[in-house]
């Protein structure tokens, strides 16, 4: 069988272990690093497609607790009693369209990526937009004490970004996985103990 190029030693792991994409290890190393989640927790997986995350959290919030998975795509290999999915473009979403779906919510993650253009002040403004539609959202839907973790494409617009995150959280930490490829610019800014 023709592997793609991007084929590594986490993708072949993912296959190996039935997990939908090789970034369920990047959320494995926050997780086992900064310890996200906890039983029952309620769960907002933003760009959830193919599903690896929600997998992993669905794993981790048992046996009771809920993901809500929001891609433009549909996650069709995920299914799970407690996994609900809505097909949307996050960039037009109104976070309060969320609140029947969703409820109160411990934890809001964002894997948002955007389609690559190779010109990187574009990349990077495009990922910041998502990003920063993420984190309103985590400030509209999050539970006193909620974590939030998304990721970003490092720009200059970074640490405006990160500032903005430090003052609605007790602790906010910037990570790079292991998993994360060489070349890509993608972080990880772990924010925990949210206060409205
Ligand atoms: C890196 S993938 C997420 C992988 C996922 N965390 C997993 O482990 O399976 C990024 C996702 O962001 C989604 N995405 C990008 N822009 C979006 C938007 N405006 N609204 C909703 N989803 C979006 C893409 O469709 C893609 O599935």
């Amino acid at each position: 069988m023709k592997r793609n190029q991007w084929e590594d030693h986490y993708t072949r792991q993912a296959r190996k272990e039935r997990w939908l994409a090789r970034s369920v290890y990047k959320l494995q190393e926050i997780d086992r690093k900064f310890r996200i989640f906890a039983r029952g927790d309620h769960v907002l997986d933003l760009g959830c497609y193919p599903g690896s995350w929600s997998q992993y959290a669905l794993g981790k919030i048992r046996p009771r607790g809920m993901v809500v998975g929001i891609d433009l795509k549909v996650p069709d290999h995920l299914s799970d009693p407690r996994f609900r999915f809505l097909q949307a473009d996050i960039l037009t979403l109104e976070p309060e369209s969320l609140q029947d779906k969703a409820g109160s919510l411990n934890v809001v993650m964002s894997d948002l990526a955007p389609q690559t253009t190779g010109v990187k002040d574009v990349d990077v403004a495009r990922s910041m937009d998502l990003v920063r539609k993420a984190s309103e959202i985590a400030l509209k839907m999050l539970c006193p004490g909620g974590r939030f973790i998304c990721k970003v494409f490092e720009g200059e617009d970074f640490q405006d970004f990160r500032a903005e995150v430090s003052s609605r959280y007790k602790q906010v930490r910037v990570f790079r996985t292991g998993a994360t490829r060489k070349k890509s610019r993608e972080i990880y800014l772990i924010a925990k103990g949210f206060h409205p």
